[in-house]
């Protein structure tokens, strides 16, 4: 099988599996646990923060975030298809108690015009805001990636009203590689920021929120509210602490591999896809040319031993990581061609 479905599959490296094997057993909710503290420490400087927090998932370094930043009853400003908004299950309002409003985007990033035209103080008809959020890459957006000036654009603006911003790394790393800087040029624009070790850096597990001490601190107790406290997490970091040693200078293979794949994609139709928009590891495929639904697609394609996921009726998204090779792409770019000449 060639699983282009996410690079959540990826599967722990030999480092990780023989760091996880030799990783402290401390209990990181009562005293601390030394290896989940040194990933913390890492993620910290990494990303030009205080301090960080281990946690289960991106869902909930983004849910915690949301809680630590925000009084209930504010409301958050997120570009309209942000992951927050569209595949965290309504957390933000059913566990966090905010409103959100949406703001449109480009390639998601929020318009800059419409952020400062919805950006407000509470009054007597207003809920205030409380958060505007940011997300690179940009998941519903293919991979896009926030420029640098965007971002800064979106943190003065947030500032100047007295409102924090939180950042949605979950591939923060992909996003650094695609423009060429450190992650801590990228995080320097947000308060607060999270990124996932679990995928294209291929730990099994984990994500890490990072921003002030004092912010941390709090986010500690919120994480311990939805049951983030992971006890002997110890090995899960230690798997972490390698992906970030070790996985991140390669993601730029990825990024060869979704282009490749774009490339050859875009050779059988152009409609398909633009290479020119695949920045990262994400390539979404618009098959409306076809006749054929997104889902249709998938089944056809798996039954040729290719796993991709249906993003909506008419989109399939394919994602590059690092067990897919260019033989793996040009198999995938053959099997499309044939199965179009059948469309
Ligand atoms: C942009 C973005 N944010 C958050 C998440 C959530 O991460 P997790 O699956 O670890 O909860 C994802 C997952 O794909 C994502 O793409």
């Amino acid at each position: 099988m060639i699983d282009l479905r996410s690079d959540t599959i990826t599967r722990p490296t030999e480092a990780m599996l023989e760091s996880m094997r030799e990783a402290s057993y401390g209990d990181d909710s009562r005293d601390g646990d030394e290896t989940v503290m040194n990933l913390e420490a890492l993620a910290a400087e990494r990303t030009g923060k205080e301090a960080g927090a281990f946690m289960p998932s991106g869902t909930m370094t983004n849910l915690v975030a949301v809680l630590t930043h925000a009084q209930r009853g504010g409301e958050v400003l997120l570009e309209s298809s942000a992951h927050i908004l569209v595949s965290e299950i309504g957390g933000i309002a059913g566990l966090a108690g905010m409103f959100h409003r949406g703001v449109p985007g480009t390639r998601g990033a929020m318009d800059i015009d419409a952020l400062r035209e919805k950006i407000r103080p509470m009054t007597r008809n207003n809920l205030g805001t409380a958060l505007v959020c940011m997300e690179t890459t940009h998941n519903q957006a293919g991979g896009a990636v926030l420029p640098l000036a965007h971002m800064r654009a979106v943190h003065d603006l947030a500032h100047e009203h007295g409102v924090p911003v939180h950042t949605d790394g979950a591939r923060l790393f992909n996003a650094a590689a695609a423009l060429g800087v450190a992650a801590s040029d990228i995080a320097q624009h947000t308060d607060s920021v999270g990124f996932c070790v679990s995928k294209g850096l291929s730990a099994p597990v984990g994500s890490v929120l990072c921003g002030s001490a004092s912010f941390i601190e709090r986010a500690r107790t919120f994480r311990r509210m939805v049951g983030g406290n992971m006890r002997q997490a110890g090995p899960l970091a230690a798997a972490g602490i390698v992906a970030l040693e070790t996985m991140v200078d390669r993601l730029t293979e990825d990024h060869a591999s979704a282009k490749r794949l774009a490339e050859g994609l875009h050779h059988i139709n152009p409609r398909l896809v633009d290479p020119q928009e695949v920045e990262t590891n994400l390539v979404r495929v618009d098959v409306s040319a076809s006749k054929r639904s997104a889902a249709q697609w998938s089944d056809d394609l798996q039954r040729k031993g290719i796993r991709v996921s249906p993003a909506s009726a008419s989109t399939l998204r394919f994602v590059t990581h690092r067990h897919i090779g260019n033989t793996d792409i040009d198999a995938t770019v053959g099997a499309v061609a044939a199965l179009w000449t059948k469309s």
